[in-house]
């Protein structure tokens, strides 16, 4: 499916922004390995976390859907499933799963996934799960079958900055009352250790000199919890930064999660010239949510250094588009794992920029973007199937001279189902 967009008039609302997908993921898996039932509210009901939803009826556990984005979790020990667990196009939900199921003796699964999945790197985890002691049968990708033991303790230096990889031991470290430690040098988002907290599993964080060292307590017997997930500032991204790039508009996404880990495409925003403004702060099973409003001004170029880039890793797409309006030369360092995302993005970045009018630049693991207030836009873009690069170039669109046209707009349902009628009801021309 295609879809084109075009710039029209300023845009203005309140945006309904769903629920945020890591904590989708997370609840959907803690509350089924606790014991008792979870109730989660403001779940995303979106094609990757679905995967996981199907994934955990297949280890054997119940799950009920209410209203939307009401769920319940029946948790309890996992059955090896009879099938192999399609995690679909989620990375998420592969890595964390397969850590998971790494703890769990006696349960094994065989782990597959879309074209785009089958060929994202896995060693990243299975290497610190097979240093558990993991059964582990695969390389680098999928598919891969997993066989639970009683593992060991670790001490992982997680030198990739990635909160899956962290996220996958942790997980595993639940099966083992050795020791579980990871030191992060970037930290990475931290939903899972909130979110474990509040399962009755504390985890530490210690702030030393080589990073934050994270460990698992030693109570982790899971029960299970309510979790109300708030709004996803990956995808709020989008309709922010059209405000940021469409002169005369006021947009606010409420009810976001605005967790410090997560939040450096907002600060970098307003350091570009954005007026931002943050209220109703409060905060909701164990994060921080506020309204997030966006008022257009003038766009100046960023210079986002590597350590920033863990706490916008996903907004690169949307920072882009900001950037490409933003008068001068941008530069954003430490992309290289943009090259294992969905797709190639710093490719797919590059080539839609350029195929848009916009002068850009990829240099090692750094992309410069020659920016002004004046984009030609015109350009149809491959998405390489990645729901961010359809959205960050159909947002480019909306302030281009011409109309930006994008491939395979349906994988946009991976993390923002509803992303169309959103920007529609801002004002956005999207068709
Ligand atoms: C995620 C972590 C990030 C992010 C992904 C979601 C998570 O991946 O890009 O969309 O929920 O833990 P990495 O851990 O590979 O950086």
């Amino acid at each position: 499916m295609k879809l084109t967009a075009t710039c029209g008039s300023a845009l203005q609302a309140e945006a309904a922004i769903p629920g945020d997908k890591s904590c989708s993921h997370r609840a959907l898996i803690l509350g089924a390995m606790a014991d008792g039932e979870t109730r989660i509210s403001g779940l995303l009901e979106s094609a990757d976390v679905m995967a996981t939803a199907r994934a955990v009826e297949a280890f054997g556990l119940r799950l009920d859907r209410g209203k939307v984005g009401e769920w319940k979790v029946r948790g309890g020990p996992w059955k090896s499933p009879s099938a192999a667990i399609d995690c679909g196009n989620s990375g998420t939900g592969a890595r964390l799963l397969i850590g998971a199921v790494a703890g769990m003796p006696g349960v094994a699964a065989t782990f597959v996934g879309d074209v785009s999945l089958s060929a994202r790197p896995m060693r990243r985890v299975t290497a610190p799960l097979a240093r558990m002691g993991a059964g582990m049968e695969g390389d680098d990708r999928l598919p891969i079958t997993v066989r639970g033991r009683m593992l060991g303790g670790i001490d992982y230096r997680n030198a990739q900055a990635s909160a899956q990889v962290k996220s996958a031991i942790l997980l595993a470290g639940l099966g083992t009352d050795a020791p579980v430690q990871i030191v992060e040098p970037v930290p990475t988002r931290d939903h899972l250790e909130i979110m474990l907290a509040r399962f009755g599993c504390p985890v530490s964080v210690d702030d030393r000199a080589e990073g934050w060292a994270i460990s698992l307590g030693k109570d982790r017997l899971l029960s299970a919890s309510e979790i109300a997930i708030g709004a996803d500032p990956s995808s709020a991204a989008f309709p922010l930064v059209a405000a940021a790039i469409v002169p005369g508009s006021d947009v606010t996404a409420t009810g976001v999660i605005v967790n410090p880990l997560r939040t450096r495409l907002y600060e970098t925003l307003e350091a570009m010239g954005a007026e931002i403004e943050l209220s109703n702060e409060r905060i909701q099973s164990g994060e921080v949510l506020a309204d997030i409003k966006l008022i257009h001004s003038p766009l100046r170029p960023c210079h986002v250094e590597a350590r920033h880039v863990a706490a916008m890793i996903d907004e690169i797409p949307a920072l882009a588009i900001a950037c490409a309006f933003a008068d001068g030369e941008s530069l954003i360092e430490g992309l290289g794992e943009l090259r294992v995302k969905e797709s190639d993005r710093l490719g797919a970045i590059l080539a839609g920029l350029t195929a848009c009018g916009v002068p850009a630049a990829v240099d090692g693991d750094a992309l410069r973007i020659f920016g002004k207030a004046k984009v030609r836009g015109g350009g149809r873009i491959s998405t390489h199937g990645d729901h961010r690069i359809a959205m960050a170039f159909l947002t480019l669109g909306l302030a281009s001279d011409e109309p930006v046209e994008v491939d395979e707009a349906e994988m946009i349902a991976t993390s923002f189902p509803g992303f169309v009628e959103v920007m529609r009801s801002l004002g956005a021309d999207i068709q």
